[in-house]
C-alpha cells in the first residue's frame, strides 16, 4: 500500500508587512511595527517561503497542514494579501488552517482571520453558512484532522494562547467519539504543549488540560508552531507515546538560535492494526534552495 503525505509548515510571517496607517499603530500594534521595521523585516523572506511552496510542491503531497502565524500585526491591509498567497498553497479541499496569535494580534482584529479564510475552517459536518468553531474535524485520506485554536488578543510583550473551557469541553468530546476510529488523527494547534519550553511569555496557559485529555483519548500525531524551530517532544497518551513535533518558520533565514525556513513531510501508512509514519525533513540553505535535512521513523 502506498503512503498518505501530509505536508506541514507554520509561521509563514507572510512578508512584506504592508505600509500601516498611522491611526492604527497604537499600543501593542507600535511596538509590533516598530519591531518589524528594525528586525522582523530581516528574517522574514517573501522570496524564501516561495521557494519553500515551490518545493513543497514538487514532493507532491496529499493534504498540506499550517499551523498559524500567517500574518504579523493582523492589520486589515495584510489579510488579502495573506488571502492570495494561501490560494496558491492548495485549495481548502487539500490544505487545512489554524490561526496563531499574530492572527488575533490586538482585538480589533480577531474576527479578521476567520472572515478571510473561512473555507479552509470548515468542519466537514458544518453548513455553508454555520459560523466558524474550533475545534474543526477534517476527514483527509486516512487522516482525521482535529484543528485547534489558542490564538487570543494578549498584552503588549505577550505570546500566550489559551484553548478555553468551551473549546477543551468539545476537544473531550471530539476526541472520545474518534478514539476508536480506525483513522490517522492529527492534532493541529499553534503553541507548543510543554511549557517548559520556552517562558510564560510565550506558553499555552492550559496546557495540562489538554495533556490530560490526550493521556486518556490520545491522538496519532500532534503538529504545532510558534516557536519557530525543529523541535520533538514525546507525550503520554493511552497506548504509548505520542510524537508532538514543531517546524521552523516558512520563512526565516538563520537568525540566533533559530534555524532556516523548513517544512516536514509525513509518510504514513497503515501496518496491521497499527501505523507507520516516517517524518522527512526539508530545510532551506541559502543559494541552494530546499534540502533534505533528515529522516525519522516516528511510529
Ligand atoms: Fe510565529
Ligand atoms: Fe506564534
Amino acid at each position: 500500500m502506498s503512503a498518505y503525505v501530509l505536508a506541514h509548515l507554520s509561521d509563514p510571517h507572510l512578508p512584506p508587512l504592508p505600509a500601516a496607517l498611522l491611526r492604527e499603530l497604537v499600543g501593542k500594534r507600535a511596538l509590533g511595527y516598530l519591531n518589524w521595521r528594525r528586525n522582523r523585516h530581516l528574517i522574514h523572506r517573501r522570496d524564501v517561503l516561495d521557494q519553500l511552496v515551490a518545493d513543497l510542491h514538487a514532493q507532491q503531497p496529499d493534504h498540506i497542514a499550517i499551523t498559524g502565524d500567517l500574518v504579523n500585526l493582523a492589520l486589515p491591509a495584510e489579510f488579502a494579501p495573506a488571502r492570495r498567497w494561501l490560494d496558491g498553497v492548495g485549495p481548502p479541499e487539500r490544505v487545512t488552517i489554524i490561526p496563531g496569535n499574530h492572527d488575533a494580534y490586538v482585538r480589533a482584529t480577531r474576527r479578521r482571520f476567520a472572515q478571510a479564510f473561512g473555507d479552509f475552517l470548515r468542519d466537514d459536518d458544518a453548513g455553508a453558512s454555520d459560523a466558524i468553531t474550533y475545534p474543526f474535524v477534517q476527514r483527509r485520506g486516512p487522516l482525521t484532522l482535529i484543528a485547534t485554536s489558542t490564538a487570543v488578543p494578549t498584552a503588549p510583550f505577550m505570546a500566550t494562547g489559551r484553548l478555553g473551557a468551551a473549546q477543551l469541553a468539545a476537544l473531550d468530546h471530539v476526541l472520545g467519539a474518534r478514539a476508536a476510529e480506525p483513522t490517522f488523527r492529527v492534532l493541529l494547534i499553534h503553541h507548543p504543549l510543554r511549557p517548559e519550553h520556552h517562558g510564560r511569555f510565550k506558553r499555552l496557559t492550559d496546557a495540562d488540560a489538554l495533556l490530560g485529555l490526550l493521556k486518556r483519548h490520545g491522538v496519532d500525531l500532534i503538529l504545532h508552531g510558534h516557536d519557530h524551530v525543529h523541535s520533538t517532544m514525546w507525550l503520554e497518551g493511552p497506548r504509548g507515546r505520542i510524537p508532538a513535533i514543531g517546524v521552523p518558520s516558512a520563512s526565516a533565514v538563520a537568525h540566533g538560535h533559530h534555524p532556516a525556513a523548513a517544512y516536514n513531510l509525513f509518510r504514513i501508512m497503515r501496518d496491521g492494526e497499527g501505523w507507520r509514519c516516517e517524518q522527512n525533513v526539508r530545510g532551506f540553505i541559502e543559494s541552494k534552495g530546499f534540502r533534505d535535512i533528515r529522516r525519522v521513523m516516528l511510529i
